[in-house]
C-alpha cells in the first residue's frame, strides 16, 4: 500500500543570493530536517545519528568508492540474514556496540555479576532440568565439567528458586543451534536453585570457537588482519523474582583468546577455574564418569526486578 507523503506548505524565502554549498551545509540541512519530529527521542536518535554519520565521512574524506562498498557491505549483510543467521548483530558483536550498549543499560551495585553479550546462539524454551541433572544429550560432546555454585543477593544471602538458563558449545566448537542434525536440547538447560541459592549441572568443558566468518563481518576481520575466536565460556542467564536478570558468561580462566575476543565480551570479573579432576575423584558425581572438571561459580544478583525478560537476538550460524 502507498501512503501520500507530507507536503511543504511554504517555500523558503531568501534573502541574499545562494552562495556556493559546503559540506558543513549539507550536515545542517540533513539534521535540521529532523527539527518537526514530534517524538524527542526519535528527533535526537536521527539528528546525532546524521551528525556523527557525516562527522565520520568527514573526518575520513570518505571517497565515492569507499561509499559504494559500504554501501555493498550492508547489502550483502541484509541478503545473509534470515531467521536462522543475524549478520547485522554479528556488526554489532564484533564492532564492540553490543557490548558498549549493554555497559550502558546495566549499571550495576558493586559486587553483583557483570553482564556480558548473549550472542545469536541462545533459543528460549530450554528444558527444565533437576538440581544436577546433566545438560549433555550426545556422545563425545568433550570434557564433563560439574558446575556448581551458589545465587546470592547482593548482601550474600541465598536466593532460592532463581532460574538459571544455560548454554554452550561442545568440542565441536558448535552449539546445537548451529547442526540441524543436533539433539534440540543438547547442552542447553533451565535449572533452579535449591533453598540454600546452590545449583548444580553437568556440562562439558567449553573450548574456543570462531563466530560465523563466512560472510561480510568474516571478510571484514580478514581485510583487517582480525582472526573470528572467542575464548572458552558458558552462558548463562539468571532470573530471579526482585532482582535484576542478568545474562553473562563464566569464562575458562586458561582459555586461549581471553585478551583478544573478537566481540570484547570478557571482563575479568567472569573469568573462573575448571579444576581437572580424575575418574577416581570420590568426589566424582554418579551422573560422570570419566576424567572430569569442575566448576564453582556463585553468582550474585543485584536488587530490582525487570520482568526477566530476555529477547531472542537471532540466531547466526
Ligand atoms: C556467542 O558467545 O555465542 C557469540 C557472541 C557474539 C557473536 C557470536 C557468538
Ligand atoms: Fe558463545
Amino acid at each position: 500500500m502507498t501512503t501520500t507523503p507530507p507536503t511543504r506548505t511554504t517555500s523558503p524565502t531568501r534573502t541574499t543570493p545562494p552562495t556556493r554549498t559546503t559540506p558543513a551545509d549539507i550536515t545542517a540541512a540533513a539534521a535540521a530536517s529532523f527539527d518537526d519530529c514530534a517524538d524527542p527521542r526519535l528527533r535526537e536518535l536521527m539528528q546525532t545519528l546524521v551528525r556523527h554519520l557525516h562527522g565520520f565521512a568527514t573526518e575520513v574524506s570518505l571517497t565515492e568508492d569507499e561509499w559504494r562498498t559500504m554501501i555493498g557491505v550492508l547489502t550483502d549483510t541484509g541478503r545473509i540474514t534470515d531467521a536462522r543467521r543475524q549478520e547485522f548483530i554479528l556488526w554489532s558483536d564484533a564492532l564492540g556496540l553490543s557490548m558498549l550498549v549493554d555497559a550502558l543499560a546495566h549499571e550495576l551495585p558493586s559486587g553483583a555479576t557483570e553482564s556480558t553479550v548473549i550472542g545469536p546462539f541462545y533459543v528460549p524454551g530450554s528444558p527444565a532440568r533437576e538440581y544436577g541433572e546433566s545438560m549433555v544429550q550426545e556422545d563425545g560432546a568433550g570434557v564433563p565439567a560439574w558446575v556448581y555454585g551458589r545465587v546470592l543477593d547482593t548482601s550474600g544471602a541465598p536466593i532460592a528458586g532463581a532460574e538459571l538458563d544455560v548454554w554452550q558449545n561442545g568440542a565441536d566448537m558448535l552449539y546445537a543451534v548451529q547442526r540441524p542434525e543436533a539433539e534440540e536440547d543438547h547442552l542447553r538447560g533451565r535449572y533452579l536453585t535449591r533453598e540454600d541459592g546452590t545449583y548444580a549441572f553437568v556440562a562439558v568443558r567449553p573450548v574456543p570457537y570462531p563466530i560465523p566468518h563466512d560472510g561480510p563481518v568474516g571478510r571484514m576481520l580478514d581485510a583487517v588482519g582480525r582472526h573470528p575466536w572467542r575464548p572458552a565460556h558458558i552462558h548463562i542467564i539468571v532470573r530471579a523474582p526482585g532482582h535484576k536478570t542478568v545474562t553473562t558468561h563464566v569464562f575458562d580462566a586458561t582459555s586461549d583468546y581471553l585478551d583478544s575476543d573478537t566481540v570484547f565480551a570478557v571482563k575479568p570479573s567472569l573469568l573462573r577455574t575448571f579444576v581437572e579432576r580424575s575418574a577416581d575423584d570420590p568426589e566424582r558425581p554418579p551422573a560422570i564418569a570419566g576424567e572430569w572438571v569442575s566448576l564453582e561459580n556463585d553468582i550474585v544478583l543485584a536488587p530490582g526486578g525487570d520482568g526477566g525478560a530476555v529477547v531472542d537476538p537471532g540466531r547466526t550460524g
